[in-house]
């Protein structure tokens, strides 16, 4: 079993907010005490456009390859999708077996189209709601959505003028929100889109994304196939070489794909003295190899309730919670978002998740959407 010990990151973040909690009360008792209702207009309007759910009707399924499908879905209870930047996902809930499962999804459809968002999944092998989407999921279909949320998105301010997308797979999903959107395409000067699947027959949207690189000079599109020499195509992985003949120096660079590929190119991104400051990604997830289907114990404490369910050691503890019915807290799914960041109380686990703070390292939290257990296992989920 683990010694919980805390690391020096915590202790320096320790000291750097000491004072933190004080001054804001300073700050806060400065504040004038009369209320003006003028003050909760923004607000009230923000609750409209973006209310904290959203049901939403499917009206349209396409598929797209042998694999992936596209789902086109309608607002039920607000009259249009809520504005949202390229780059944005949603979450999705989808009832199982009368359980809930949450999942992240790219919208890949134009922001400037809000009469509905279209989303993207690929069937996974056992993914329970991929499966379900591709297999059962049909057009009348209603499902409760939250978000729009993310960080992937372009910022004027930060980003240069001059970009590169990088795709593996699915991970094109977000960029299709990116090549419709004509506000981002006029603040750009270059884009750059590599676009890496197996074959010529799993590249998504190909017709979609060669009609807007025909209409628009600016941009320029650098397929590569992995596992199929075709001419037209380049070969290989998405690699040093290939990249290194775009010229890298100070472009934007946005990467979205499996986290190996992320991981991969990091490297590549490290050797070539690329500042991170350039560099934006959208991972998904991957499940480790060698996990065991062993049942553990997971035991939850959260606010006075303490619950203990089965857990198997291929599942994350999320998965092992939305099937047992227990109330999780999930947004991206995929270890970026924190949203479901939780304390680690107790036993061994795996967790592929390298998104985490120094800090919250040293102090042992986890993101349990990324997280199997390897013995017994008790978290705390923190709620104020
Ligand atoms: S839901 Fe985003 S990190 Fe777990």
């Amino acid at each position: 079993m683990k010694e919980f010990k805390i690391g020096l990151n915590a202790k320096l973040d320790m000291l750097k907010f000491r004072d933190l909690g004080i001054n804001r009360e300073k700050e806060i008792n400065k504040a004038s005490k009369e209320i003006k209702n003028n003050d909760f207009q923004l607000n009230d309007l923000v609750k409209i456009m973006h209310p904290n759910g959203i049901r939403v009707e499917v009206t349209k399924i396409i598929k797209e390859t042998d694999d992936t499908k596209s789902f086109y879905l309608k607002p039920l209870s607000i009259d249009t999708m809520p504005p949202f930047q390229s780059g944005a996902y949603i979450t999705l809930l989808v009832s199982i077996d009368k359980r809930t499962y949450k999942r992240a999804y790219s919208i890949s459809s134009s922001p400037s189209s809000l009469n509905e968002y279209r989303i993207t999944i690929k069937k996974d092998g056992n993914g329970i709601v991929s499966n379900y989407m591709f297999n059962t999921c049909a057009i009348g279909d209603k499902f409760n959505i939250l978000g729009p949320f993310g960080n992937f998105t372009y910022q004027s301010l930060r980003d240069q003028k001059d970009v590169v997308f990088i795709a593996g797979g699915s991970g094109i999903t977000p960029f299709m929100a990116y090549l419709q959107d004509e506000k981002f395409l006029n603040k750009i000067n270059s884009l750059t889109l590599f676009y890496g699947a197996k074959s010529e027959f799993d590249l998504i949207f190909k017709k979609e994304i060669d009609e807007i690189k025909n209409k628009n000079n600016k941009i320029k599109v650098i397929y590569v196939l992995s596992e199929q020499k075709r001419d037209g195509y380049s070969y290989g992985l998405i690699d040093e070489e290939k990249l290194l003949k775009e010229k890298l120096d100070n472009k934007s660079i946005f990467i979205s794909g499996p986290i190996k590929m992320y991981f991969y190119l990091n490297e590549i991104f490290k050797k070539l003295d690329i500042p991170n400051k350039y560099i934006r990604h959208e991972i998904f997830k991957e499940i480790p190899e060698n996990l065991t289907d062993k049942t553990f114990n997971l035991t939850i404490k959260m606010l006075d309730k303490i619950i203990t369910i089965p857990c198997k050691g291929n599942e994350t503890l999320i998965n092992s919670m939305e099937k047992n019915r227990v109330k999780t807290l999930v947004h991206c799914t995929v270890g970026v978002c924190g949203f479901c960041r939780s304390k680690l109380v107790k036993g061994n686990v795996l967790t592929e998740n390298t998104f985490l703070r120094a800090a919250d390292k040293d102090y042992y939290y986890i993101h349990p959407c990324v997280t199997y257990p390897l013995s017994d296992v008790i978290i705390e989920i923190p709620i104020k």
